[in-house]
């Protein structure tokens, strides 16, 4: 399994591990749609965590763990102020525990990494690490989580957020798409329907026998944490998956579509552009951001995405002629992730969806609204116990350590420092880019957000306001093998 340097220089974001399997025609198969998640007759979500073997790569068959055995897991489709009840059932040989990315939800529910549904034959002592008994909660099979939804529409998604083990688990499919709704959201006159494309993208590589390719450790996901060699920098595959299937088309109509992007990769990171651009207007018009919609919406060229990130566009088919084949790619790939999907303009269609210039009331936080200061360093420590470690202000993680006690309702200043690509996600607290390098924010900054892209050597101010509970929170690296080798902190909200 000899490592393969990512792109050349500063845009590497982790090593590229290649398929064994043939990699599969591009453009292929159809886009696929999640399904949809529907609550039961007593108004829960019941979703249970299994293994499924789906033709992701046609020809082969692959292993996945997946919400309902679906990879992605089925999509949330619900309202602001509806409380929502998941029941989780854990089928997988190993322990889960899920979270709720950009949600407002109190801390017993938020999915925290000690937090664990322990699948039936699993003995709770094996899951003790080094001493750190307290701050575990071990449930065993069941366990339902409670989301209050009191927050503005907007595309969250939910994956898997168990300690040490976020990076596999994630990549073999527990990771699944939950959009929130509001009234405000409704007045406008956005895509709906089938115009509205969610894009769960991330990629993966594939083994000989199909099954996902991951350089785990410990491959039974029980003991050591950890990835092996130089993939301690993130995980990067050779295949780039849209809802689950490789390279997939879109036959899309002369008309106006709204696209959630989601990336949901572990490591790599995507400058998404449209080829051939359309020849009159933007490529993308955004309109929301990690958690809300946006004041007003910005043309953009292109669309850059961390992992954990996403963007909400519109892109207007209709200025291409029909029959036209428009590929997204990604500016950041190399070789095989260069493509990301097609889509394929079709008939002119009547479209009575319009762009608003005003969509969504949004409060612009200022340097005069913060209360207090703060300064987190994420950068890779070492040599310790495990070797070299990611660490957040110099330390990995540990449960029963507090960085940080903001008051529930004020806004901080942070400043945050990076020594590589880290996306900078934090629970709970929602915030605004202030500056990137004592600079005006960047293209992928607008809006209300819960991850940020911090790049080498880069410095990112961000206004960050905890509001809804108090409690125990994490905030951490995105790229899900820094976060498994202890790049996150506690932080908690009183
Ligand atoms: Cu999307 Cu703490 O994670
Ligand atoms: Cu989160
Ligand atoms: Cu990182």
């Amino acid at each position: 399994m000899a490592p393969v340097a990512g792109c050349a220089g500063p845009e590497r974001s982790g090593a590229v591990l290649t398929s064994e399997l043939p990699l599969p025609e591009r453009f292929a198969v159809p886009l696929p749609r999640p399904a949809l998640a529907r609550p039961g007759p007593d108004g829960v979500y019941d979703l249970v965590q299994r293994v499924a073997r789906p033709e992701i790569v046609p020809g082969a068959r692959t292993e996945v763990w997946g919400y309902d055995g679906t990879f992605p897991g089925p999509t949330f489709d619900v309202r602001r102020g509806r409380p929502v009840r998941v029941r989780i059932t854990n089928e997988l040989p190993v322990p889960t525990a899920t979270h709720l990315h950009g949600g407002v939800t109190p801390a017993e529910f938020d999915g925290y990494p000690t937090h664990l549904i322990v699948p039936e034959g699993l003995s709770h002592a094996r899951l003790s690490h080094g001493g750190h008994e307290t701050g575990w909660r071990l449930t065993d099979r069941t366990f339902t989580y409670e989301y209050p939804l009191d927050q503005p529409a907007a595309t969250l998604w939910y994956h898997d957020h168990r300690m040490d083990f976020t990076g596999p688990q994630v990549y073999r499919g527990l990771a699944g798409l939950f959009l929130i709704r509001d009234e405000i959201e409704d007045a406008l006159p956005l895509p709906r329907g089938d115009r509205e494309l969610p894009l769960v993208i991330c990629d993966r590589a594939f083994a000989a026998d199909g099954s996902f390719r991951y350089p785990s450790v410990d491959p039974t996901l029980l003991h050591e944490r950890g990835v092996t060699g130089a993939y301690h920098q993130g995980v990067l595959g050779d295949v780039i998956l849209v809802n689950g299937a490789p390279w997939p088309t879109a036959e899309v109509a002369r008309a106006r579509y709204r696209l959630r992007i989601l990336n949901a990769s572990n490591a790599r990171r995507y400058d998404l552009r449209l080829d051939p651009p359309p020849p009159t207007g933007p490529a993308f018009t955004q309109i929301g951001s990690d958690v809300g919609l946006l004041a007003a919406p910005r043309p953009l060229d292109r669309v850059l995405l961390a992992s954990g990130e996403r963007a909400d566009v519109i892109v207007d088919f209709s200025t291409y002629p029909a029959g036209t084949p428009v590929v997204l790619r990604n500016a950041r790939g190399q070789g095989s992730t260069v493509d990301v999907m097609r889509f394929v303009v079709g008939r002119t269609a009547t479209d009575d969806s319009d762009v608003p210039s005003t969509l969504a009331p949004v409060e612009v936080l200022t340097r005069a609204d913060a209360v207090t200061r703060r300064r987190f360093d994420f950068r890779l420590s070492g040599p310790g116990e495990h070797g070299r470690q990611w660490t957040v202000n110099g330390v990995p993680f540990d449960p029963e350590t507090v960085v940080a006690s903001p008051i529930l309702g004020t806004t901080e200043l942070w400043t945050i420092t990076s020594d590589f690509h880290h996306p900078v996600h934090v629970h709970l607290g929602h915030f605004q880019v202030l500056s990137r390098n004592g600079r005006a924010p960047g293209p992928a900054d607008a809006g209300w957000k819960d991850t940020v892209d911090v790049r080498p050597y880069e410095v990112v101010e961000i206004l960050v306001r905890f509001t809804g509970f108090r409690g125990r929170y994490v905030m951490h690296c995105h790229n899900l093998e820094h976060e498994d080798m202890a790049m996150m902190a506690n932080i908690d909200v009183s």
